[in-house]
């Protein structure tokens, strides 16, 4: 099969790269990138578990061409931790046991924070909405959904404290 180069930007590095036409975004992320955090399972767009960002918005990268992500921006979870500090939602997961053998958790990490990103005031029935559209063999989702009410918790009360302030503040 022919293959061709692509100039891929990943999680703020342009990855030049030879595939196929046909060559899913989330194998060409973990076998020609070398980011493996991105996990393939049902390959077909049921589970969830190869999440990533493209433009912002969470996206099943095993329903996506790289070929069609080459003038996107694209996350993954390697991305949110900087350094060794992590992202609020990874402490979080990690606080509220919401992982067991890990396989399905960069999806989940992927999908809510593009969930935040689009709409920092989702909370609630919409938070699990949108986990709904991810699987999980292992945890029996409640710690998952205790982790990201948690977070949407905690980002609520910063914006709530902002606003406190900017008032005092005028
Ligand atoms: Fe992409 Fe399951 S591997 S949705
Ligand atoms: Fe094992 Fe979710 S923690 S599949």
């Amino acid at each position: 099969m022919d293959t061709f180069p692509l100039e891929l930007r990943v999680n703020g590095t342009v990855h030049h790269v030879e595939v196929e036409h046909r060559k899913t975004l989330a194998d060409t992320i973990r076998e020609n990138c070398g980011l493996t955090g991105t996990h393939v399972g049902c390959e077909h767009g049921v589970c969830g578990a190869c999440t990533v960002l493209v433009d912002g918005q969470p996206v099943r990268s095993c329903l996506m061409f790289a070929h069609q992500a080459a003038n996107n921006d694209i996350r993954t979870v390697e991305a949110l931790a900087q350094g060794n500090t992590l992202h609020i939602l990874q402490t979080a997961f990690i606080e509220n046991h919401a992982l067991q053998c890990g396989f399905c958790t960069p999806g989940f990490l992927m999908l809510i924070v593009g969930a935040f990103e689009c709409d920092p005031d989702i909370a609630g029935n919409e938070l699990i909405d949108i986990l709904s559209s991810n699987l999980c063999r292992c945890t029996g989702y409640q710690n998952i959904v205790k982790a990201v009410r948690s977070v949407a918790d905690d980002l609520a009360a910063t914006r709530a404290a902002r606003t406190a302030n900017a008032r005092a503040d005028s």
